[in-house]
C-alpha cells in the first residue's frame, strides 16, 4: 500500500500540478472520503482512499501516462545532448518517464510517454501485434496495386518482409482520428486513385521498425511528404491537443490499452 501526501496524490490521480493541488485543497474543493480536507500534507493510502475534486472521483494509477502530440522537430528519445526531447515538453518531473516507442523528428502525432514500464515493453512487443494507424501525405496517387502489396506483407530490406499492414485512402479532407471511423470501409476506387487530391493516406501497421511507413511507401516507388500517427491499438490521438501539448490518458484509456494487451497472449 503507498501512502502519499495528498497534494502529491492528486498530482498522479488528478492530472493536476502540486500547485494546483494546493489551490484546489486551499478552495475546499477536495474530499477525502466524504470529508473536506484542505491540508496538502495530509497522508493518504493510495489505492484506499475515495477522493473526489469538485465531486468527481479520481483515480490513482501507480504510474504516469501522458498522451503528447508530438510535434516536428523533436526526437523521441528521454535526454540528448543536441536536440530537444519530447521530455522536454514536460513540464511537470515525472520521475522514470519515457516515450513509448519512436517517432521520427519529422513525424507527428500520438506519442504514450509513460513510467510503466512493463505496459510499455508489451505495446511494443511485435507478437502482441498492436496496430498503429498512421495519417500520411504521398508524393503521388496510390490504388488496388500498392494496397494489395501492403497486404500481401512488403519487402522493405530486412531480413525478414513486414508483417501485411493495411493501406487505404483518407476520407476526404479527414487528417485525423476523425479518419479511423471511415477507416474500415474505405476502398480504393476501381480506376485505382486514392480519394484526395493530397494523396493523403491511412496506412496501418502491426510493427515498429525503424521507418518503417516510409520504408513501406518507398517499396512501393512513393515518398511520405507529412507523417502522423493518428492510434495505437485502443488509444486515439486527442484532435484537442495542439502539435506540442499532452495530457493525461483517461481511466478508461488505460484500461483499455491493458486489457488490450492482456487479451493478447
Ligand atoms: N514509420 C516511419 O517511417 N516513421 C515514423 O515516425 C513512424 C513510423
Amino acid at each position: 500500500m503507498e501512502r502519499m501526501r495528498l497534494d502529491k496524490y492528486l498530482t498522479q490521480a488528478a492530472g493536476l500540478t502540486r500547485s494546483e493541488a494546493k489551490q484546489y485543497l486551499k478552495k475546499g474543493r477536495v474530499c477525502v472520503d466524504g470529508e473536506v480536507i484542505k491540508r496538502p500534507e495530509t497522508k493518504v493510502d493510495a489505492g484506499l482512499v475515495r477522493v473526489t475534486v469538485d465531486g468527481k472521483l479520481c483515480s490513482y494509477e501507480k504510474y504516469t501516462y501522458l498522451m503528447l502530440n508530438k510535434p516536428q522537430g523533436v526526437i523521441s528519445a528521454t535526454e540528448d545532448g543536441r536536440e530537444r526531447t519530447v521530455l522536454d515538453l514536460v513540464r511537470e518531473p515525472v520521475r522514470g518517464l519515457f516515450p513509448v516507442g519512436r517517432l521520427d523528428k519529422d513525424t507527428e502525432g500520438l506519442l504514450l510517454l509513460t513510467n510503466d514500464g512493463s505496459l510499455a515493453h508489451a505495446l511494443l512487443s511485435p507478437r502482441k501485434h498492436v496496430d498503429k494507424c498512421y495519417y500520411a501525405v504521398l508524393d503521388g496517387p496510390v490504388g488496388r496495386k500498392e494496397q494489395d502489396a501492403f497486404a500481401s506483407g512488403l519487402d522493405i530490406g530486412d531480413e525478414k518482409p513486414a508483417l501485411p499492414a493495411r493501406l487505404v485512402p483518407a476520407p476526404e479532407g479527414q487528417t485525423g482520428t476523425g479518419a479511423l471511423e471511415a477507416e474500415q470501409e474505405n476502398v480504393f476506387r476501381p480506376e485505382g486513385q486514392a480519394g484526395t487530391e493530397k494523396n493523403g493516406v491511412l496506412i496501418t501497421v502491426q510493427e515498429g521498425r525503424f521507418h518503417q511507413v516510409k520504408r513501406m511507401a518507398k517499396a512501393v516507388g512513393r515518398e511520405v511528404l507529412y507523417l502522423k500517427r493518428i492510434s495505437m491499438g485502443s488509444l486515439q490521438l486527442d484532435e484537442n491537443l495542439k502539435p506540442g501539448q499532452y495530457r493525461p490518458l483517461t481511466g478508461e484509456e488505460v484500461q483499455a490499452l491493458k486489457r488490450e494487451i492482456t487479451d493478447r497472449k
